[in-house]
């Protein structure tokens, strides 16, 4: 029995949905433990692409089972829209998927207080999906979960509960119009028509997989710099995208757990604001991602990108407890006449012997690099290590032997034949 942990190891967007697609045809199961529609998970199979938000990225494999778990935030129009698009692809998931029952849904409200919060002086550069305020309604204990949608007089007075006093603070500090509180019932009432059939009780059901010597791999969404505890705080999400999340988010206990297994771009990309010591200037950012195509999955917007931070993933590395890694495109760094790898932040010209956590002083951090000679050969073709040039080994074995991990698998390219499994 295999239970592992798939982290993002840098800020999103290391190509975790590749590579989940890839690993999932060992695991019987697959479960998301945390965020909602802010991930855009991409999977590329012959010309089709598949941007998943909410369901794990091992659906596109028949035979494995998908759950969302119960660290997740729903908006019920994303879950809807993803699955009429995984069946107009042909893409069964009659009694494939299954939604915790403890799992919060995102409400209209949580969408519009994230985008009111977007427009004043506090802006974090969000993707609009209401995460942040519907955890905070998690926490502060007046959320609404999956499994009020099964008790509908009980459902129906939490929604009213809920919008009186959102549409208090909607009218009186923001200045909005009130939200119409039947329409909105009305709305979930539909919604739990067609989510019904896979509610289930998931920590329950997981714990039961693991006794059946199941093996089941956790899909993080985002990645470990953006971690409400341990991220770039406050430019972070909110919720625990590291691997203690995979337990919160799951009911799977920590004694169970086999491996955590990090996701590693070969380089760095950052959506939003926040601090970004290895970034690249404007010019340079801009080759590089048109290079890697690096736009959002989810929102479009570019990417910020910048070279390899292996001070910061040596961090990574700790707090995640990463063993092993899948080292994801590399082929983007083929056109670099020599690349640079971050291996120490300094701040008036002092080294840092700790990652800094204090946003005041990552803003002031000064990366010191090596400089590493480039390939300057397309490798989209390589499946094997031998085949790859010796600069691009040379690059592999500096950033595994400074960051301190195992590379397991190595991707060249979006689609799954791309791939050189070590
Ligand atoms: P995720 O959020 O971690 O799943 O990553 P995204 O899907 O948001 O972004 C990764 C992007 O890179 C997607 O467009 C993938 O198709 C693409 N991708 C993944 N692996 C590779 C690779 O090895 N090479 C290239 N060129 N593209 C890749
Ligand atoms: P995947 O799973 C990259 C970023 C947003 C913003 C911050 C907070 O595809 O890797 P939020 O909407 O969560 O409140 O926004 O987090 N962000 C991501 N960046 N990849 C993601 O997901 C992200 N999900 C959220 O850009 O900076
Ligand atoms: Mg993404």
């Amino acid at each position: 029995m295999e239970v592992t942990i798939l982290v993002g190891s840098q800020w999103g967007d290391e190509g975790k949905g590749k590579i989940v697609d890839i690993l999932s045809e060992k695991y019987d199961i697959v479960v998301r433990y945390q965020g909602g529609a802010n991930a855009g998970h991409t999977i590329k199979i012959d010309d089709k692409q598949f941007i998943l938000h909410l369901i794990p990225s091992g659906i596109l494999r028949r035979d494995v089972i998908c759950v969302i778990g119960s660290g997740v935030v729903i908006d019920p129009q994303a879950l809807l829209d993803e699955i009429k698009f995984l069946e107009n692809n042909n893409i069964s998931i009659k009694d494939r998927l299954f939604i915790s029952h403890n799992a919060h849904l995102i409400m209209p409200y949580h969408k519009l207080l994230d985008s009111i919060s977007e427009k004043g002086d506090r802006k974090i550069g969000t993707t609009g999906r209401g995460i942040g305020p519907c955890y905070i309604d998690k926490y502060a204990r007046k959320g609404i979960k999956i499994v009020d949608l099964l008790n509908k007089p009980h459902l129906e007075k939490l929604i009213r509960q809920n919008i009186e006093e959102k549409n208090a603070i909607l009218t009186k500090v923001y200045n909005e119009n009130e939200l119409d509180v039947d329409q909105i019932i009305k709305e979930y009432l539909e919604f739990d028509k067609v989510i019904d059939p896979y509610i289930k009780d998931v920590p329950m059901y997981l714990n039961q997989a693991t006794l059946e010597n199941k093996n089941i791999l956790m899909e993080g969404a985002q990645g470990t710099l953006l971690d409400v505890d341990f991220g770039t705080y406050p430019y972070v999400t909110s919720s625990n995208p590291t691997s203690g999340g995979g337990c919160t988010g799951t009911g799977i206990p920590p004694t169970k757990v086999s491996s955590v297994f990090g996701i590693v771009k070969a380089y760095t990309t950052r959506v939003g604001l926040g601090p970004f010591p290895t970034e690249l200037d404007e010019e340079n950012g801009e080759i590089l991602r048109q290079a890697g195509a690096e736009f959002g999955a989810t929102t479009g917007r570019p990417r910020r990108c910048g070279w390899f931070d292996s001070f910061m993933m040596k961090y990574s590395r700790m707090i995640n407890g990463i063993e092993r890694v899948a080292i994801t495109k590399l082929d983007v760094l083929s056109y670099l006449d020599e690349i640079k790898v971050c291996t120490a932040y300094h701040v008036d010209g002092k080294k840092l012997t700790s990652f800094p956590t204090d946003i005041a002083q990552m803003e002031r951090v000064t990366p010191v690099y090596e400089t590493l000679p480039g390939w300057k050969t397309d490798i989209s073709n390589a499946r094997s290590y031998s085949e790859l040039p010796s600069e691009a080994q040379q690059y592999l074995s500096f950033i595994s032997e400074q960051c301190g991990f195992e590379i397991a698998i190595i991707s060249v390219g979006p689609g799954r034949a791309e791939t050189i499994i070590l």
